[in-house]
């Protein structure tokens, strides 16, 4: 059976189960707390530092990322203070000054009454490098289709050699994940298309309703991890 942990958030008791990081407990009582690079499918990274707490533990008091800070029994959990507020800030103004026209940043910046700084040099980026794609990609699909390259303002996440990578499988996990929608998916005369990733699939009709569930490389790619045959892979959630 899994351990339980109770502790304070905001003065307010939760509790939630050892392994969960305080986000995770957060999230479960409705208790906002700002984050980008979290997904509950992969392994924390603490990339973006938007979600920076203080945590109280005995006499000790910390900043500290609560999307890979564990949750333990006891602690004391602020998610607003005024040394919060300001390194938040400045995170986010770093962030919009990457990527000026990003409407997700533009909406959290609102929420949290955040302007833009105008004495941070300003790029045109439109991936603010959380990495969750990446992640997705290798953690939870298994393939390596992209990753990151290059450092510093020259850091971006890419195909291999910025071509057409070969182990895409065009799934669109790294759509669904990206916590700003830069990863585009179009399904356009029988194809799959990932614009970014320089990579379009055919699409496989379910046999039982016709719906476009599969394409030919996730296909393929099922077809050699579990060995089942393809009619079995082919059938949507749906008809199952
Ligand atoms: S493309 Fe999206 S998911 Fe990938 S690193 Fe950039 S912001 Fe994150
Ligand atoms: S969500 Fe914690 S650092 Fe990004």
């Amino acid at each position: 059976m899994m351990e339980r942990v109770s502790f304070t958030i905001d003065g307010k008791k939760v509790t939630g189960y050892k392994g969960q990081t305080v986000l995770q407990v957060a999230r479960d009582n409705n208790i906002y707390i700002p984050a980008l690079c979290f997904d509950d499918e992969v392994k924390p990274y603490a990339a973006c530092r938007m979600c920076l707490v203080q945590v109280k533990k005995g006499k000790r008091v910390k900043l500290v990322t609560a999307c890979d800070y564990p949750a333990t029994e006891g602690i004391e959990v602020t998610t607003n203070s005024e040394i919060i507020e300001k390194c938040r800030k400045v995170v986010l103004q770093l962030l919009m000054a990457r990527c000026p026209n990003l409407p997700k940043l533009k909406e959290i910046a609102e929420k949290l009454g955040v302007e833009e700084q105008p004495r941070f040099v300003k790029a045109n980026d439109d991936c603010i490098l959380c990495g969750l794609c990446v992640r997705v990609c290798e953690d939870v699909v298994g393939v390596y289709a992209i990753g990151f390259e290059g450092r510093g303002f020259t850091r971006r996440v890419c195909t291999p050699f910025d071509e057409e990578s070969p182990s895409c499988i065009v799934c669109g996990a790294c759509s669904y994940v990206c916590p700003v929608d830069v990863i585009p998916i179009e399904q356009k005369d029988g194809y799959r298309i990932m614009e970014r990733w320089h990579k379009k699939s055919k699409l496989i009709p379910c046999p039982k309703c016709g719906n476009y569930y599969l394409t030919e490389d996730q296909l393929k790619f099922l077809k050699e991890k579990t060995g089942l045959p393809e009619e079995e892979l082919t059938i949507c959630p749906d008809c199952r």
